[in-house]
Formats: C-alpha cells, sequence, structure tokens
C-alpha cells in the first residue's frame, strides 16, 4: 500500500484562529496549492508538484452505500485521486442539523487505500439548478428567489443577487471546511475543493428580477472596468451586446467567490469552479450554454471577481480532436493551470492525456468512472467496465512512476505533447535546436518508402489512443512518454551539423528523484525512430551530432 508523509499542521487556524498573517501564510503554504513560476503552474501536496491522474465517481455515488462500487474502479484505473460529491442536502438535510457521517466515512476509505480525494460541493447550482440543495431551500422561492427570465416568468435556477442565498450555502460550507480542518487537517485525504458545479442558468442570460435590473442599471465595478480596459459607466456602457453575460458572471462568480472565502476561513485548501463548455472558437448564443458560468470569455470577470479559486476548470466532452484541443488552449493559461476535472470515459478521450500533461497541465479526471452500473453516452462511454478503464489505466500504471517528477519538470523547463490526431496526421513540435516529429502510420520497423516490400497499414492507424510527450532535461536530453506512435528526433536547421545521433536512449523511471535505467534502447529499436506500442514507455534521450 503507497503511503504519504504526514504534514504537521501546527497553525492556530486547526484550532480556529490563526496568529498574524505570516503564520496564515506558511500554514497555506504547507496545505496543498498552487505554485507559479514563469508561466507555468504546478500543483503541490506534501510540498512536492504533483499531477491528479484523477477519475470522477457518479453523481449519485456520494452515499457510504455506493463506495464499494467506486473504489474497484479507482483501484484498476491506477487513479492517485478520486472527485466525488458532497451533496447539501446531505451535509444539511434540516437547516442548523449538519451531518458529515459521509464525508467521515469516504475520508476514512481514501485513507485505507492511499487515494487523495477532491470533494466537489453541490449546493446553490449543480450543472447550473439547485436539485442538490436541501428541500429547505429549493422549494422555498421566497426566501431564495429563482431567477427571472426576461418574459417575467420564473425561471428554475437559483439567482445569485440574494443574501440569504449565500449565506445559507456559505454556512453550510463553512461548517463542511471546519469538519475537513478537524478530520483531515493532519492529513490532507482532501487535496482540493470544488465550489459549487457548473453554475450559470441555461435559457436565459441572467436574472430579470427587480433585484437584478437595479443592480443591473448601476455601475460596473472599478476594477473590472479597469481589469479589462473598459469604458466606465454602466453594464451595457461598458460591455455592450456582453452586458447581460458579463453582468450574471461576475455576480454568480462574486456568489462563488464569497462561499469558498468562507470555507476557507475554517481551512484554507485550494478551491476552484469548473465550467459547463461554450464554443471554444466561434459565436455562440449565450441562451444556449449555461450563461454566467466560468466559460472562456468571462475568464477574466472571474478572475477579478473571485481571486479566491485558484483554478477555472474545463469540463471537456468533445470527442473531435480540434474541439478539444480548443478547449484545453482556452483554459491553459499563464493566470490559469489547465486542470481537467472532468473529461469523457470514452476510448478516443484518453489520448488527450498526452495533450494535457504535455502542455503543463496539473490534472486529468475521466467522468463517470464507478461500477454502479450508470453510464452517460453519448458523453462518456456506452458501459462502463473494464474494458472502459483500460485505455486510461494503461497510461496512469506507466505514467504514475514519474509522474511527479514530470510535475516537478514541467514547472522548471519547457515539455510538450500531442493527442493522436482524428485524421493520424505528422505532428511537429519544435523543442529548441532539436524538433520532433509524431507519426502514428508507421510500424516499428522501417518505413512506408520501403516501397520493395509490401506491408500493411499501421495498426496505430486504427487505435483510439496514442500521443507523446516530451520534456526537456538539457540541451541535448529530453524524456519521452509515448504510445502507438513514432517519435524522429531532427535538427531544426539541417545544415547545422552532417548528421545527427542517438548517443543513448535509455528506458526507465526516476526513484526518488534520481533516474534509475531499465535497459538501453538500441538496433533495431532505435533505427526507425522510437517506436512505441500500445504499452506506453519512459525514455530518456540523449541527441548528439556529428
Ligand atoms: C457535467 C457535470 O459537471 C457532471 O456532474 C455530469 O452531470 C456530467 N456533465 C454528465 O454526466
Amino acid at each position: 500500500m503507497r503511503a504519504w508523509p504526514v504534514v504537521p499542521i501546527t497553525c492556530a487556524f486547526l484550532l480556529g484562529s490563526c496568529g498574524n498573517e505570516t503564520d496564515r501564510a506558511a500554514e497555506i503554504d504547507a496545505l496543498p496549492h498552487f505554485a507559479h513560476q514563469n508561466g507555468r503552474h504546478a500543483f503541490l501536496v506534501d510540498g512536492e508538484p504533483f499531477l491528479i491522474l484523477g477519475a470522477q465517481a457518479n453523481n449519485s455515488s456520494n452515499y457510504p452505500a455506493a463506495l464499494d462500487d467506486v473504489w474497484p474502479a479507482i483501484e484498476q484505473l491506477h487513479a492517485n485521486t478520486l472527485e466525488i460529491p458532497v451533496a447539501w442536502e446531505q451535509t444539511e438535510p434540516a437547516e442548523g442539523q449538519f451531518d458529515f457521517s459521509y464525508v467521515d466515512e469516504l475520508v476514512r476509505q481514501a485513507r485505507e487505500r492511499s487515494i487523495r480525494l477532491i470533494l466537489l460541493w453541490f449546493a446553490t447550482w449543480k450543472n447550473t439548478s439547485p436539485h442538490y440543495a436541501p428541500s429547505w431551500v429549493k422549494l422555498n422561492n421566497e426566501r431564495f428567489p429563482r431567477i427571472i427570465r426576461e418574459d417575467g416568468g420564473i425561471h428554475y435556477a437559483l439567482s445569485p443577487h440574494f443574501q440569504e442565498t449565500l449565506e445559507a450555502d456559505s454556512r453550510a460550507f463553512r461548517e463542511l471546511m471546519r469538519h475537513l480542518r478537524d478530520i483531515d487537517g493532519d492529513r490532507q485525504t482532501v487535496i482540493a475543493v470544488q465550489v459549487e458545479n457548473e453554475p450559470g442558468v441555461y435559457g436565459s442570460v441572467r436574472d430579470y428580477s427587480p433585484t437584478a435590473n437595479t443592480l443591473f442599471a448601476g455601475a460596473v465595478p472599478d476594477e473590472l472596468i479597469e481589469a479589462l480596459g473598459a469604458r466606465p459607466g454602466t453594464w451595457t456602457e461598458a460591455f455592450g451586446e456582453d452586458a447581460d453575460e458579463f453582468f450574471h458572471a461576475w455576480h454568480t462568480a462574486k456568489f462563488i467567490g464569497a462561499v469558498a472565502a468562507a470555507g476557507r476561513e475554517e481551512y484554507p485548501l485550494p478551491m476552484y469552479a469548473n465550467a459547463a463548455l461554450r464554443d471554444p472558437v466561434g459565436y455562440q448564443d449565450p441562451m444556449t450554454y449555461a450563461s454566467g458560468g466560468p466559460t472562456w470569455n468571462v475568464i477574466e470577470v472571474y478572475k477579478v471577481a473571485a481571486p479566491v479559486l485558484s483554478v477555472l476548470a474545463p469540463d471537456v466532452y468533445s470527442r473531435d480532436y480540434r474541439t478539444a484541443i480548443a478547449h484545453f488552449g482556452r483554459y491553459n493559461r499563464e493566470d490559469n493551470p489547465l486542470m481537467v476535472v472532468e473529461i469523457g470515459n470514452a476510448a478516443e478521450f484518453a489520448r488527450f492525456f498526452f495533450h494535457v500533461f504535455g502542455n503543463n497541465g496539473v490534472g486529468f479526471s475521466p467522468f463517470g468512472m464507478d461500477f454502479t452500473g450508470y453510464s452517460n453516452y453519448p458523453l462518456g462511454a456506452r458501459v462502463v467496465n473494464e474494458q472502459t478503464i483500460q485505455p486510461f489505466a494503461v497510461l496512469y500504471e506507466a505514467f504514475a512512476p514519474i509522474a511527479r517528477d514530470w510535475a516537478r519538470i514541467s514547472l522548471e523547463k519547457r515539455t510538450w505533447g500531442v493527442a493522436k490526431p482524428d485524421d493520424n496526421s505528422v505532428q511537429t513540435l519544435a523543442l529548441g535546436r532539436w524538433q520532433a516529429t509524431v507519426r502514428y502510420d508507421q510500424w516499428q520497423f522501417g518505413g512506408s518508402d520501403w516501397t520493395w516490400m509490401q506491408r500493411d497499414p499501421s495498426p496505430n492507424l486504427e487505435r483510439e489512443s496514442g500521443g507523446a510527450m516530451i520534456a526537456e532535461l538539457d540541451e541535448d536530453e529530453y524524456l519521452v512518454f509515448a504510445q502507438n506512435a513514432r517519435v524522429e528526433f531532427a535538427l531544426r536547421d539541417p545544415t547545422a551539423a552532417d548528421g545527427v545521433i542517438f548517443d543513448r536512449v535509455e528506458e526507465g523511471r526516476f526513484r526518488a528523484g534520481e533516474w534509475v535505467m531499465d535497459r538501453v534502447w538500441n538496433g533495431d529499436q532505435t533505427d526507425y525512430g522510437l517506436n512505441f506500442t500500445a504499452r506506453p514507455r519512459i525514455l530518456r534521450v540523449k541527441l548528439a551530432t556529428y
């Protein structure tokens, strides 16, 4: 069984109050948190960079009775982190009466398996609706008003504009975080918390209640005007046709930020919000997506309104290669680490592992990975069984021995990553003085230019997964992790030398931060590029010229 070190938390926040700001900052540093360096990011857990090789359970797996069907999937997957909901309806079924027995049991069972947890706080908004709020909230429109549509009708989603809703959600979240601090503050089984789930509203761009309309007619806060370089004035004056959406995003983000801040006062774990995505390239009418959620066009609004959120994270369900890559690009920013907290669990999503971690991503979590019998096809796989898990498991298992080293290198140095494209086209990566070419149309031996021998098309062409990740270790030295692909190296300037040669290609892994070689690749294994099969490998490649 794997174990992680116990990080002693001595600060007074375990007792409910921190001394001064310096103490507080030191204690936050001792907990999981994000680090940033030259526009690159790392998620630190136990004081060291960590990659979330994650999985998210189905929505209704948040009860002890379901956990027996969750762990076997997590273990088969070789995941290190389980993302799983904690619902407001289950922790505060009656107002002011809290029940954290599920959280206690979940944390206990996760510890037994040395699996880290990310808790998903399903409360005011779950896929924009209040379904996970307790009955005393979701059935009381007077106290907890719903959004009013432009035509005056009552909409399904709760409005972000009402203090009583914010206070009730914050109070419940604060209780959760206080409890978590009490049971887990010294161990950090739970490493992060998602606040709400896919917030926003479908089918109305904002709330048109009298309260909302009064706010909408007022001036845009200076900090937002300044950050976005907008014209001071009302929302319409500042943002024109985006005014309704920006207004709703600002107030939704403020609400989520306030809930997160209340929780962090008790126990400052990193917190984030996730997004139901909008078209990553073209225009999309905000009536057709979750308006007010952290879609890419309002990331700046969220950053100003809710700086307490460490990450805005995309939920990626596009199987189409170009669309998925565009979504990742929207959330991979200097001010926002790429953390894919949900991705489809069908086989063709596994390849995006290479793109995410190769491009400094900190987390990857296929959704619906448990054996409760539910499948969210067509978003994900048709059924969830051992075969569904395999394409992801083979990557997690092979990568786990170097995941933390990769995370460390990824913060300090350059990395690259490509997923197998739908059309199997050749991908070229400019690495420095070298370039790498990644192809999916080759066997392991020879080349397709060998016209004198007949050969069938490469089996890689038919495979759903595949890709390559490369990390720079030194000027002529790279770490390569790949699957179902041929990786070739060449000088970017071919005239810079007479020829290029592999000085050495070692297959191996890191142990305690030190490279350990298992064997050297040479002869057939390097004469035709580095050919990776369905079983991914880790290579340390030293290039040379003559
Ligand atoms: C995205 C949501 O965040 C998840 O909770 C879930 O509803 C999936 N969509 C669909 O299965």
